[in-house]
Parts: C-alpha cells; sequence; structure tokens
C-alpha cells in the first residue's frame, strides 16, 4: 500500500476537520497555534507534500522560492489568497486552492452586524452598560443612523457581496453596487450595477466592500473617493485591510464627514492602526467574518477535498493556479 501523503497544516484547526486528517494523512499538526516565521515553516515543510496554511502565513515569492521540492500544493483554509504569491507558485507547479462559498453567509452576516452596530453605536451603549456608566433614558441621547429604507453601495459583488445584498433588503435598503462585471438579472436580484465608483459613491448612505485585495484594489477607499460619499456615510470593511487606506478613513470618521465605519479587518494585522481605538464611531472587530462553528468546519473540508483531489492525481474544485 502506497504510504500516506505529508500534510503541513500551520493552524490549529477545528477538531473535525483535523480528525478527518489524521484519518488520511501522516500531519504536522500545528496543536499551539503558534504563527510561524518564514524560516519555520520552510523548515517544518522539508519532506512534505502539501502545506494547508490560513491567511496568516504569508506565502510571498521568496517563501515560496525556498520551498522543498517535494510540496505539490498549498491548500489555503481561506477563501482570500492575498498572501499566497500565485505566480510564484505557478512557475514552481505548485497547485494553490482557496476555500470559496462555505464562508459568503458567516461573512455577510458579520457585515450586517458591523452596519448595524456602526450606524446604531452600539458598542458605546454596551460601554455604557457594561462600565455601569448608563444614568439615565435620555430622547437624546445615543442617537444613531437608521438603517431601514437607505441605500447601500456594495464594492465587490462576489458570493458574499451578494448575501450581503439579501441581508440588507431585509431592512429595505436600496442595494446599488460596482462590480467588475455586471451580474445577471437572477444574481442582481434588483441591485443596480454602477461601471464606475465615481457614480456608485455620492449614493451611499452604507457603504460595503466585499471586493478582494488585490494590487488594482490596493487603498482603492482613499480620500477622493471617501470625498464622493454623502456626509454621515458609514463604511463597513469585512473584506481586506489593504482596499483601505487608514490614513484616509481615518480623517474621514475624526472630521466627521463619515458617521462611522464598521471593520472586521485590518492592514497589518494584528497590529491595527491605534488611531481606530481612540475613535468612538468605529465598531471594530478582530477579523472574524468566517468564525463560525458551521463555517471553520466547512472552510477544512473544503480544504481537505481540494487536498485529496490534488494527492490523488485529480482536478481540485477550487483550483486558483
Ligand atoms: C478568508 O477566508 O479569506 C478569511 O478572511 C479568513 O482567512
Amino acid at each position: 500500500m502506497a504510504e500516506k501523503a505529508i500534510i503541513l497544516v500551520t493552524r490549529k484547526l477545528p477538531d473535525n476537520v483535523e480528525a478527518r486528517l489524521a484519518r488520511d494523512y501522516r500531519v504536522r499538526f500545528n496543536h499551539q497555534d503558534k504563527v510561524y516565521s518564514d524560516n519555520e515553516l520552510i523548515e517544518l515543510a522539508a519532506g512534505a507534500d502539501a502545506i494547508i496554511p490560513c491567511h496568516t502565513e504569508r506565502l510571498h515569492a521568496d517563501v515560496i522560492a525556498q520551498l522543498p521540492d517535494s510540496i505539490r500544493a498549498i491548500c489555503s483554509f481561506s477563501v482570500g489568497y492575498d498572501h499566497i504569491d500565485l505566480d510564484a507558485a505557478r512557475s514552481r507547479k505548485i497547485v494553490v486552492t482557496n476555500t470559496p462559498d462555505v464562508l459568503s453567509s458567516a461573512t455577510a452576516e458579520i457585515a450586517m452586524l458591523l452596519l448595524l452596530g456602526a450606524a446604531r453605536r452600539a458598542h458605546e451603549g454596551a460601554r455604557l452598560l457594561r462600565t455601569d456608566a448608563w444614568s439615565d433614558w435620555s430622547p437624546t441621547g445615543q442617537l444613531g443612523i437608521e438603517v431601514t429604507g437607505k441605500r447601500l453601495g456594495i464594492i465587490g459583488m462576489g458570493r458574499v457581496g451578494q448575501v450581503m445584498a439579501r441581508c440588507a433588503r431585509g431592512f429595505d435598503m436600496e442595494v446599488h453596487y460596482y462590480n467588475r462585471h455586471r451580474l445577471t438579472a437572477d444574481l442582481e436580484q434588483g441591485a443596480i450595477y454602477h461601471a464606475n465608483l465615481h457614480v456608485l459613491l455620492p449614493l451611499c448612505q452604507f457603504l460595503s466592500i466585499h471586493c478582494p485585495a488585490t494590487p488594482e484594489t490596493h487603498h482603492l477607499l482613499n480620500a477622493d473617493r471617501i470625498a464622493l460619499l454623502p456626509n454621515d456615510a458609514v463604511v463597513v470593511n469585512t473584506a481586506r485591510g489593504a482596499v483601505v487606506d487608514d490614513d484616509a478613513l481615518i480623517d474621514a470618521l475624526s472630521s466627521g464627514k463619515l458617521f462611522a465605519a464598521g471593520l472586521d479587518v485590518f492592514n497589518g494585522e494584528p497590529n491595527i492602526d491605534p488611531r481606530y481605538r481612540d475613535l468612538d464611531n468605529t465598531f471594530l472587530l478582530p477579523h472574524i467574518g468566517s468564525a463560525t462553528r458551521e463555517t471553520r468546519d466547512a472552510m477544512g473540508f473544503r480544504a481537505l477535498d481540494n487536498l485529496d483531489a490534488i494527492i490523488t492525481g485529480k482536478e481540485p474544485q477550487d483550483r486558483l493556479v
């Protein structure tokens, strides 16, 4: 019988996923859930057939160049793949996969939570209670912005953006979107397409970002584009921090141009720009878009389906290169 393939798993994965891995492969687990340095990752990959990383591992060109020849696949436990240099992987004939679809609902839930929380100042209210500082009900206290019936702009109408649009329709929001391509009418579900951001942005009382981080979307939300938003707009980001220019967003939140921002992703995670913490009009979460039991199991199983296919010489369903 052929020896089982050796798999390097860079982070602690859900128990059900690790159980399937242990059943089918010889696995280098990371039960301490330590974030490996580049050198540790390269050393631990010696003799392995494949790596299952998360977005916390930066598989840049220089890391990929130093991976042992035994590595045939990188099956990421993530939908985002901005942490992997696809060209470098292609040049080394390493197959790369991600985990689309399975985290769309969980991520849209967090986007909606951020949108509601930022608009209704949920964290300020929660803080009043937790610090025992709630002195009285007031007709003019804690006034937020009503969500129902407002216009929502979505940047990136992929799977998560489409679920977000469905959630928003539950609040009678009018959904507008910008995407590389216009969706078909059955996927649009009445959402209004704009081919240009400068047409979309002035309409957005709420703006939710769902596009991937690429060289083209780097700092897409910059000072010029924020200036196009209506005053008192609310910005939500559950995609990647790199899509936002922190200086521009922080300026707009400090000056009162924007009412609030709800952010789950940041440049330089987990070392976020400390100015976000000092602002009362930010509702901040620690990159938990996909953090449900169901979704994290589903992400793991999707990564393993891809791995199984590659190891047995079949085509993985989520091949990126
Ligand atoms: C993803 O899957 O890309 C999420 O951001 C978690 O990594």
